[in-house]
């Protein structure tokens, strides 16, 4: 697609995907993340056919992407399962950024792959558009929070009696006849946060509560974001990764 049939946003979310694939480096293996910014991605790595990449997607989204432009996939558990990280590289995007890469995601429901996905990488690089930064997390998007289909409203009713929750629902799916489902069979739930949210507090409370499988809370996985700009331009988020 040309940049002139491109809207702003989408010119900014392919500068910040542009720039992240640019660390690829050949024999990587990378971890290929989900929705329409890292579809940016997806399409930048195709393009340059760098030798020996090998790529693990975080949904089957991203999977069928990658398999249509020909890139090698692999399963998780194809890579070196002694290796605690054996992905060199992730790039995905996020559905909110705060000051110091703590993320939100989940806003296309793949958020339990892309968080495994993300541990087992030497380096998360985030990329987005600014509408994405936020001061505080929860400022402008719900917590995707990944629940078990059994017993989801018992699930559902505990989350949103949490002190740092406002409300919450189960998403639905997109014709709206019934829960949205993941590609593990899983329902998301949406929490709306009160703005006292203290993000791995919140993450350990849900995660305390059965039922609970993931939540869309990234607190110290992302070391790089990289954040577009209509004009083409990129600013760089950085902060030294937890061990
Ligand atoms: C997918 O589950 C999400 O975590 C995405 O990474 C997030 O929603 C960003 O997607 P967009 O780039 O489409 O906004």
């Amino acid at each position: 697609m040309s940049q002139q049939t491109l809207s702003p946003q989408a010119i900014a979310r392919r500068a910040a995907a542009e720039h992240a694939v640019a660390l690829v480096q050949p024999g990587m293996t990378l971890g290929l993340g989900t929705g329409d910014t890292a579809a940016h991605a997806i399409r930048g790595i195709a393009a340059r056919k760098l030798a020996g990449l090998r790529c693990v997607a975080t949904s089957s989204r991203s999977a069928e992407l990658a398999r249509e432009l020909g890139l090698p996939l692999f399963a998780l558990d194809d890579l070196a399962p002694s290796t605690p990280q054996p992905i060199d590289l992730t790039i995905d995007g996020a559905d909110e950024i705060d000051p110091s890469l703590q993320l939100i995601k989940g806003g296309g429901g793949a958020l339990l792959f892309e968080k495994l996905v993300a541990q087992a990488s030497v380096q998360m690089v985030v990329i987005a558009d600014e509408d994405k930064v936020v001061d505080r997390i929860g400022q402008k998007r719900s917590l995707p929070v990944e629940i078990v289909s059994f017993g989801s409203q018992h699930t559902l009713d505990r989350i949103a009696k949490l002190p740092m929750v406002e409300r919450a629902q189960i998403r639905p799916n997109a014709s709206g006849d019934g829960p949205f489902c993941t590609d593990s069979g899983h329902f998301i739930v949406d929490a709306v946060l009160r703005s006292s949210v203290v993000a791995h507090e919140l993450h350990h409370a849900l995660k305390q509560l059965l039922g609970v499988v993931e939540t869309g809370l990234f607190c110290g996985e992302a070391s790089l974001a990289l954040i577009g700009n209509p004009d083409g331009s990129v600013r760089r988020i950085s902060r030294s990764r937890e061990p």
